[in-house]
């Protein structure tokens, strides 16, 4: 079998949604790949497409990495924003060895330190990166409840929907994520409903959500001296009400990190159930 490894900016991009579409077919979290949603991974992701890669098997694409980068506070970030193998060819050391091509352009391009999320049931890719070196940083939880079993008592606040600003952002949440995913979340920041909680004219937090079937809660952060369960329910249900959510309806938080203040917060929700757990790995260039 004739092996070659192309990066992604010299391979069309229809070849690349087809080994994501079949390589991810089964996975845990289903991922809708378009050329909408791939243009929207690499735009969030900061994805290089000349340092990504695709594995070529006698001509025909069978696997694709895809690597973002960031500089942040004079480190350069890389990052692994997909990776997968098409079923047929698994089990053969292609993941392996596309992986360690795929970090030698990393290092080439001057990153320090590479970072990637791996579902904590997926065994087969998290073996990998272990093997590949990688460490176990944290982890990250996706949680949910019923808007009925969210029993603690509310805070007085004023809430106003004007749009959250980065400042406001980062005074509730700039001690708590990694520079990653703040990141990523900046950018997100306005595209959710959003809430802000004031007292009087001091910003306590803010919910930025998505009414779906469930009240998707894509983050939700609360400043100094107001990080109670109390203030996190009042945001919730502020957020609830706006979008005329019923005592049934699921409130899913989206992937929390397992070290911050917020995760403590919500594990005091008694009923709170995981969906999901991510691992966040490292590994040094
Ligand atoms: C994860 C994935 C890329 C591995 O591809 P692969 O080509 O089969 O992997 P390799 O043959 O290169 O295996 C390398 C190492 O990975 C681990 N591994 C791979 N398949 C495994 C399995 N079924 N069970 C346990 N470990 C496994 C092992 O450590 C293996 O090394 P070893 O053979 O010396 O034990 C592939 O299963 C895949 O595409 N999965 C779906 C998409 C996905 O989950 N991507 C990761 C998202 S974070």
């Amino acid at each position: 079998m004739a092996i070659k490894y192309l990066t992604c900016d010299k391979v069309s991009i229809d070849d690349i949604l087809k080994v994501l579409k079949e390589g991810f077919k089964n996975h845990a979290i289903s991922i809708e790949f378009t050329n909408e949603s791939f243009e929207q991974i690499v735009r969030t992701n900061d994805v290089k497409l000349d340092l990504s890669l695709m594995a070529f098997a006698d001509e025909k694409p069978i696997g694709c990495w895809l690597t973002g980068i960031r500089d942040i506070n004079g480190i350069r970030y890389g990052y692994c924003a997909a990776l997968t193998i098409i079923p047929s060819y698994r089990g053969k050391k292609f993941a392996y060895n596309l992986s360690k091509r795929a970090l030698e352009l990393q290092k080439e391009a001057g990153v320090k330190i590479t970072k990637l999320y791996v579902l904590k049931d997926n065994t087969p890719a998290y073996n990998l990166y272990k093997k590949l070196g990688y460490r176990d940083v944290r982890l990250r939880y996706s949680l949910y409840l019923k808007l009925s079993e969210l029993e603690y008592a509310s805070q007085k606040l004023n809430i106003t929907d004007k749009a959250i600003t980065v400042n406001d952002f980062e005074l509730c949440m700039k001690d708590q994520e990694i520079p990653w995913s703040l990141g990523n979340y900046k950018r997100y920041l306005n595209a959710y409903r959003a809430l802000i909680g004031k007292n009087e004219n001091e910003t306590v937090g803010f919910i930025g959500f998505y009414p779906q079937d469930e009240l998707f809660i894509a983050y939700l952060g609360m400043s100094y001296g107001w990080r109670t369960p109390s203030v996190a329910s009042t945001l919730i249900r502020a957020a609830a009400k706006y979008v005329n959510a019923t005592p049934d309806t699921k409130i899913l938080f989206f992937e929390i990190d397992g070290k911050s203040y917020l995760y403590g917060i919500l594990k005091e929700f008694g009923k709170i159930k995981k969906k999901y757990v991510k691992v966040e790995m490292e590994l040094e260039l």
